[in-house]
C-alpha cells in the first residue's frame, strides 16, 4: 500500500488512540523531551477508564499529568531513573525505582519490561515515509519493534535528526498528527564553585580528546573550560547546551575521533529550545540506541576517551554514590560506569567523577569516612579513576587505600579536612600527609 494512503487510514486522535491499551497491559514511553504529552494527558484525562496499566519510561521533563493523584490506582509507574517530578511518585509508593544500566534497557524491553504498547513521539513523516525519533533514540526503536500496539505523536516541532532514528509509517498503528514545544530542560547557572571543578577537569583534557559529559550543574561549567582546545570530539550517553559554542567555534570537530570519525554521537539530548533547533537536520550530529553508544567495548574504540559525571559523595576507598542520598533514591546509574569502564579501557583514556566538595549549602562534605547508611555503590573502587573538586584532582586508581584516603582529604573542602583525617589516623594508625 501507499504509504500515504495508509498514514491516513492511521491518524487518529488521543483519546481515540488511547482505546489501544488494556487494563493489566504494559506500556513504554518515550524518554525526557521525547516523551508522548498528548497520550500522557489523554490518558491522565481518562484515568478512571483504566486500572492496573504499568507505564515504563526514563527520565521525564516538566509535568507528566500521569502522575497527577487523579490517576493514582489507575497507573503505576516504573523507571531505572528518577528526576525531580517521580520522586514524590515512588515515595506514595504509585511507582517504583529498579536498578539497571541504561545500555541494557533495549534488551530488556520485551522481556524483563514488558512492552504490549510504545507510544513514542516523532517527526512527521518524510517523502518516503519515515519519521525520525529526534532527540531521544535511546530505547526507542527496541521499544517499537517489541510493542503489540505502536502509537506515535509525530510532532511538527521534534527535530529531525540522522544516525538509526528512522521508523516507518508501516510499523505503527496509530498516528496522531500536532505541533507543540519540546520540554525544555532548565538549565543550572554555574557558580564559581563550579566554573573551578570546569578548569580542574579542564588540564585533564588534551587535545584530540573524545568527550562524554554526564548529567548535572558540572558538565556544562566544565564545558566552559574548554575554549583553548583542540580538535575535540563527543561521544556521550547525552549533551546539553554547553556544546553548541565549542561546536560553532570548531573546537569541537571530531577530526581525531578514531570512530565516527567528524561527527557528534549521543543517545538522547535535553536542553533548550535552542539545542533542539541546533540538531534539527544537522548531519554532524548522529543519534544511536543506548545499547551501542553507552557499550563500554563501543566506547573504548574511541582513543582518548574521557569520561565526565558527577556524584552525590564519595567514602575514603573511592567508594561512588551517584544515585542515592542515604537510603532514598534519588537518580539512576544511567551510563556512568559503562562509561568509566569505555574510558578505562580505551588507549590514553580518563575517567572523571567531578563534584563539589560540599553539599546542602557548604554543611555537608561529599567525601566522607563512610558512605551515608543505606547509599548504593554507583561506581565501585575498582572502577574509579579520577575524583575532581574545587580544591584539586584526586588520581584513585591503581593507589592504595592509605595514598587514596590522604588524596581524597587533600581535596576536600578544608572545614572537614581535620574531621576526615582524625578518621585516617584510626584507620592507618599515622597522622594525615594532607593536613601538615
Ligand atoms: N548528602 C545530602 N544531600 C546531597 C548530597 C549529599 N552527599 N549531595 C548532593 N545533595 C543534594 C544537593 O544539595 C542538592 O540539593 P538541592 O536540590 O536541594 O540543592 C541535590 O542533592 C542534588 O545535588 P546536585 O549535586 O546539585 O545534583 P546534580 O543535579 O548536579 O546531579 C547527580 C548530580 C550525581 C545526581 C547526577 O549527576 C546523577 O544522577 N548521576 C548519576 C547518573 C550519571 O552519572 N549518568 C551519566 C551518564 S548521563
Amino acid at each position: 500500500m501507499n504509504w500515504k494512503n495508509e498514514y491516513r487510514k492511521k491518524v487518529s486522535k488521543p483519546e481515540v488512540a488511547i482505546k489501544a491499551i488494556h487494563d493489566g497491559q504494559c506500556v513504554v514511553m518515550g524518554h525526557a523531551a521525547a516523551a508522548p504529552r498528548l497520550i500522557q494527558q489523554a490518558l491522565a484525562d481518562h484515568c478512571e477508564d483504566y486500572n492496573d496499566v504499568l507505564i515504563y519510561h526514563m527520565t521525564t521533563l516538566g509535568n507528566n499529568p500521569c502522575y497527577t493523584p487523579r490517576c493514582f490506582g489507575h497507573f503505576r509507574h516504573v523507571s531505572n531513573f528518577l528526576s525531580a517530578n517521580s520522586h514524590d511518585v515512588v515515595e506514595r509508593r504509585e511507582g517504583d525505582f529498579f536498578p539497571a544500566y541504561f545500555k541494557d534497557v533495549p534488551a530488556m524491553i520485551g522481556t524483563d519490561i514488558p512492552c504490549d504498547v510504545a507510544v513514542f513521539q516523532t517527526t512527521p513523516p518524510n517523502a518516503e515515509g519515515y519519521c525520525s525519533l529526534g532527540v531521544s533514540c535511546d530505547y526507542a526503536q527496541a521499544a517499537i519493534h517489541a510493542a503489540k500496539t505502536v502509537i506515535i505523536e509525530t510532532n511538527e516541532m521534534m527535530p529531525f535528526t540522522y544516525g538509526d532514528t528512522l521508523i516507518h509509517v508501516s510499523q505503527v498503528a496509530h498516528i496522531i498528527p500536532c505541533a507543540y514545544h519540546l520540554q525544555e530542560l532548565q538549565l543550572p547557572k554555574p557558580g564559581e564553585v563550579e566554573l573551578s571543578i570546569g578548569r580542574n577537569c579542564a588540564t585533564l583534557v588534551a587535545d584530540g580528546s573524545t568527550l562524554q559529559l554526564g548529567i548535572g550543574a558540572i558538565p556544562d561549567a566544565v564545558l566552559l573550560s574548554l575554549s583553548d582546545k583542540n580538535d575535540l570530539g563527543i561521544h556521550s550517553e547525552m549533551f546539553s547546551n554547553g556544546v553548541i559554542n565549542l561546536i560553532k567555534k570548531g573546537i569541537i570537530n571530531g577530526s581525531r575521533k578514531t570512530l565516527h570519525r567528524g561527527k557528534v554521537v549521543v543517545t538522547f539530548i535535553m536542553g533548550s529550545r535552542e539545542l533542539y533547533e541546533f540538531v534539527d537536520e544537522n548531519p554532524n550530529v548522529e543519534f544511536y540506541p543506548v545499547d551501542y553508544v553507552n557499550n563500554p567495548l563501543v566506547i573504548a574504540k574511541n582513543d582518548r576517551m574521557v569520561s565526565i559525571n558527577s556524584c552525590l559523595e564519595v567514602d575514603l576507598q573511592g567508594q561512588v554514590a551517584s544515585e542515592t542520598i542515604g537510603k532514598r533514591q534519588y537518580s539512576g546509574i544511567g551510563g556512568q560506569v559503562d562509561f568509566i569502564r569505555g574510558a578505562s579501557l580505551a588507549r590514553e583514556g580518563k575517567a572523571i567523577i567531578a563534584m563539589p566538595s560540599t553539599a546542602a549549602g557548604g554543611k555537608i562534605s561529599r567525601i566522607k569516612p563512610f558512605l551515608t547508611e543505606g547509599a548504593a555503590v554507583s561506581t565501585s573502587r575498582n572502577d574509579v579513576d579520577y575524583i575532581v573538586t574545587e580544591y584539586g584532582i584526586a588520581r584513585l586508581k591503581g593507589r592504595t587505600l592509605q595514598h587514596r584516603a590522604e588524596d581524597l582529604i587533600r581535596i576536600a573542602h578544608p572545614s572537614f579536612r581535620p574531621l576526615l583525617a582524625e578518621e585516617y589516623e584510626h584507620r592507618f594508625h599515622s597522622p594525615c600527609p594532607s593536613l601538615s
